[in-house]
């Protein structure tokens, strides 16, 4: 029976440690490992902890025919252990605190000469991927999520930020997330080890569409990356090639400010009325007014 839960207990940690994913960039290799150290560390103080509160329970209980007022020996004083259960936490919290530092140097290392640059914008509620000096601008809409084409192997570098509020570029197979803020830009590199295509998504609440805020990442081989900037190059004269509009999601056509949280920083039009007659009447149709009750 003991042998039993104890089994069920080492294969739950097993499991619950393959359940990281390794990671698709290079950089984020050193994340996955950071998490394994961590998973391990937490197993084993837990197995500590829990051992001991086991033991304590049914070692020391109120035996059948002990009298009421029976205490257990009491002990005071025991310097050694004081200083062990003192000093080993510490040193544990120490080291995972200096591996993480090591990690955050190896995920957020810029080396020079990026293969490619992309300038990532999001706003509500899509992505604009643009390529600065190459002619190429991708830019999604709400349920029309755009795709980040990327050599590679190569190491890319992304200045990402925000044109209303806060959102947040997320790719869960990089292992990696990174907020993209109104006013100030973030900067990262990666290094997609493998061809293939990575989904994305907005990962900070953002408004009405937020969950419409996908994207993908397609990393391909480098001569294939330069094909594909040359035929965007070619294409970004020429009307693009049947935009089908999802029937299911309605127009973002959506007055700025009327739904989802403000940026408080965001500038304010010049002769705006008083704040408190906010811009929710809009004439247009699609557009969506505030619930009466949340009027001030
Ligand atoms: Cu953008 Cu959530």
């Amino acid at each position: 029976m003991n042998r039993r839960i104890l089994v069920l207990a080492a294969a739950t940690v097993v499991f619950a440690a393959a359940c990281m994913p390794q990671s698709a960039t290079v950089q984020e290799e050193s994340t996955y490992n950071l998490y394994q150290v961590f998973f391990w560390t937490a197993a084993v103080v837990a197995a500590i902890v829990y051992g001991m509160t086991t033991l304590a329970v049914i070692r020391y209980r109120r035996k059948r025919n002990a009298p009421d007022d029976e205490l257990p020996t009491q002990t005071r004083e025991n310097r050694s252990l004081e200083i062990a259960w003192t000093a080993l936490p510490f040193l544990t919290v120490f080291v995972l605190f200096i591996l993480t530092l090591f990690t955050l140097n190896t995920v957020d290392a810029m080396p020079p000469n990026p293969a490619a640059t992309i300038d990532v914008t999001a706003f509500r509620w899509s992505w604009t991927f643009a390529y600065p000096g190459k002619g190429v601008t991708i830019t999604g809409a709400t349920g029309q999520p755009p795709e980040m084409v990327v050599p590679a192997g190569q190491n890319i570098h992304i200045v990402l930020t925000s044109a209303d509020v806060a959102h947040a570029f997320w790719i869960p197979k990089f292992l990696f997330k990174r907020d993209a803020i109104p006013g100030i830009t973030n900067a990262f590199n990666f290094t997609i080890k493998d061809p293939g295509t990575y989904t994305g998504q907005c990962a900070e609440y953002c408004g009405l569409y937020h969950d419409e805020m996908t994207f993908t990442v397609r990393a391909v081989p480098p001569a294939e990356y330069q094909a594909w900037l040359a035929q965007q190059r070619a294409g970004a004269s020429a009307p693009p090639p049947s935009a089908v509009p999802p029937s299911a999601v309605p127009s973002p056509v959506v007055p700025s400010g009327s739904v989802g949280p403000t940026y408080s920083g965001a500038p304010t039009p010049a002769g705006a009325s008083s704040p408190a007659a906010p811009p929710v009447a809009s004439s247009s149709p699609t557009a969506f007014s505030a619930p009466a009750g949340s009027q001030p």
